[in-house]
């Protein structure tokens, strides 16, 4: 079974001869691959179960490194004369860990950091950054997050307020008057065109966020009225998030370059333009124009930026500026995995044929002779006559002429047939409408995670990550599942998978062995979802670990975060442990008193109470 790994891998991902899935360190090419069913085995024997997000500490600093590296060698390349500074949006991921390993290994390259609300500056501010890096601050402010902007340039950070709107200004404006301190300023611009994608909608002249070309002039005939307009130093031109086309990079930038040579030609002494986010994850491996695949590399995308910008220049005899992104996803998408393993099945096949009754209806003959001209032709016949007898049969249920058993044989019958079909049609070569339909009968696999909690892009957006099994590759599955989660909502389920030959509904999984435990991982969930996720049916967050290669097939554990037990996750629904405790022990104590409950009990029932509040919010 081709799972398609090295389309969508990115070269982080392999399997290992043992049929286990591995990973591969980007930044120590040839080093031999660490099996994630092992370190999955050694956390837990440190008492870490799964569910467990997993971070690779060079994932994330290869998702950086290579961002920089690529655009330092276009500007190279195309003899382009201004700097590169990237920063990271903190809202992407904003786990301490992340950040600071982010502004640690930045400093060589002058990376910086965005933030987008009052925390998140504060976030910025504790961090190690390099002179050079950038503080950027967009977002809606009030007087207290420009205070603290305008002030930290007394500490040396080169932060930077970008004025999203008029009535910004004028807060700025008061501010630094106040303060006695001159702001770094840039302006958010809105540009006119859309890029496609999942936000296609709200790109372009929709945009909720920035300034349109009226606005633009007022503010700068104010910032020129009120002698402010030598502070503005940078042009902020968001192109969008995970942007699936080259083309619709290239035509932004040049829009955002318009506007910039505009600026400039009306006194802005800008020196910076900043691109925000839009630099896609190819999650699919399709290498094309799709909401979760994109046709370009970081490496094309740097290129087609730094020409864009630098030719836009060139043509207006401007010197070549700055170039800011805030490339969130692609920094970190990458560095962490979801795990987890499945806990039971419900199986749609049933591998023999129920016996023919004398009292049988003939819709139920006729659903069992369906086999009998099951060919390769004729499957999609098949298909249509089988559903036909079945709701007919079931029609008959309905209306109390057949019972209970033999309806429960009719529907063992139907399930018996597709499963022939299904064999017949996945010998064919080629995807077809009727495999299609067929992935509506396919098994459950009951798994130990919240999507609610850990994948809430997949719930909300329909966004895609690779899944796979994570053990038994070397052996053909046999099975197609859907993954349903663990909270009572139809809704948590992961229904889309990529394969190798494309898009499907169903993931090729093994059957399960009793006593062996079965993973699956949930690839590239590191930007957006840890944050996002909800307590529905009150699951916490997982167990989180960082962990770094050693080189030799062996790994070290850097961070670990333990996941939220129930007693936390009940208080942030302001619920009192302890009173829920309370309120149970009086209960039992009730109980005693009536004679219903004996002393062991009454410790039995206290002690699994304590227990269970103390616990892990997964199965454990
Ligand atoms: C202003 C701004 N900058 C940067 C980003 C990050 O975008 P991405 O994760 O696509 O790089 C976003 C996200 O939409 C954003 O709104």
């Amino acid at each position: 079974m081709d799972y398609g790994i090295n389309a969508w891998g990115h070269g982080l991902v392999t399997v290992m001869p043992n049929g286990d899935v591995g990973l591969l360190d980007p930044l120590a090419p040839g080093s031999p691959p660490v099996g994630l069913p092992m370190i999955v085995g050694d956390l837990r024997a440190r008492g870490i179960t799964t569910p467990i997000q997993l971070r690779v500490q060079s994932f994330l600093d290869y998702g950086l490194v290579r961002l920089c590296r690529a655009f330092a060698d276009s500007m190279a390349e195309s003899g382009y004369r201004g700097a590169y500074r990237g920063v990271f949006p903190i809202k992407v991921n904003q786990q301490s860990e992340v950040v600071r390993r982010i502004a640690e290994v930045g400093q060589e390259h002058g990376y910086g950091l965005e933030a987008g609300s009052k925390p998140e500056l504060i976030v910025a501010l504790a961090q190690p950054l390099a002179e050079e890096s950038l503080i950027i601050c967009n977002g809606t402010k009030d007087d207290e997050f420009i205070r603290l902007a305008i002030l930290s340039r007394k500490l040396g950070f080169r932060t930077v307020i970008v004025l999203e709107s008029l009535n910004e200004f004028e807060i700025v404006r008061r501010v630094s008057e106040e303060l006695d301190t001159k702001p770094l300023l840039g302006v958010r611009v809105k540009l006119t065109q859309s890029v496609g994608g999942k936000w296609e909608a709200s790109s372009g002249d929709r945009s909720v966020f920035g300034l349109g070309t009226f606005e633009l002039v007022q503010l700068l005939d104010r910032m020129q009225e009120t002698g402010l307009l030598d502070c503005l130093v940078l042009q902020h031109s968001h192109l969008g998030s995970q942007v699936p086309n080259i083309l619709d990079v290239r035509r932004t930038a040049a829009e955002a370059c318009r506007f910039f040579t505009e600026l400039r030609r009306m006194g802005a002494p800008l020196d910076h333009i900043d691109l925000g986010g839009g630099l896609g994850i190819d999650y699919t491996g399709e290498r094309r124009p799709g909401e979760n695949s994109v046709n370009y590399s970081v490496e094309e995308y740097c290129s087609a930026v730094v020409e864009t910008v630098g030719h836009a220049m060139d043509e207006a005899g401007l010197d070549h500026p700055v170039i800011v992104t805030e490339s969130g996803r692609f920094v970190v998408a990458l560095s962490s995995m979801l795990v987890f393993d499945v806990l039971d099945a419900t199986l749609y096949d049933v591998p023999d044929k129920p016996e023919a009754q004398p009292d049988d209806t003939h819709y139920l003959t006729d659903l069992m002779a369906v086999e009998s001209y099951l060919d390769a032709n004729r499957a999609q016949e098949c298909f249509h006559d089988a559903v036909y007898y079945r709701d007919e049969l079931r029609a008959l249920f309905r209306r109390g002429v057949l019972d209970l058993r033999q309806m429960g044989r009719a529907e063992r019958t139907f399930l018996y047939t597709l499963s022939r079909i299904s064999e017949v049609e996945r010998a064919k070569d080629s995807p077809s409408e009727l495999r299609d339909q067929l992935e509506n009968y396919v098994d459950y696999y009951h798994c130990n995670f919240s999507l609610f909690q850990s994948l809430p892009d997949v719930w909300a957006i329909d966004q895609i990550h690779p899944v796979i099994p994570l053990q038994r590759l070397n052996e053909t599955p046999t099975r197609r599942a859907v993954l349903a989660d663990i909270t009572c909502d139809s809704d948590g389920k992961i229904d889309r998978f990529v394969l190798a030959d494309g898009m499907h509904r169903a993931l090729p999984v093994h059957d399960l062995i009793e006593g062996e435990d079965y993973l699956i991982g949930v690839f590239f969930v590191g930007a957006y979802q840890e944050t996002l996720g909800d307590l529905h049916n009150l699951f916490g967050d997982a167990n989180v670990v960082t962990i770094a290669f050693d080189g030799a097939g062996g790994f070290t554990v850097e961070h670990e975060i333990e996941g939220d037990s129930i007693a936390e996750v009940l208080s942030y629904v302001e619920y009192d442990p302890q009173d829920c405790l309370a309120a149970f022990r009086k209960r039992v104590d009730g109980a005693v008193a009536q004679r219903d409950v004996s002393a062991e009990e009454r410790r039995l029932l206290i002690s699994a109470y304590k227990d269970s509040l103390a616990g892990y919010t997964y199965f454990e």
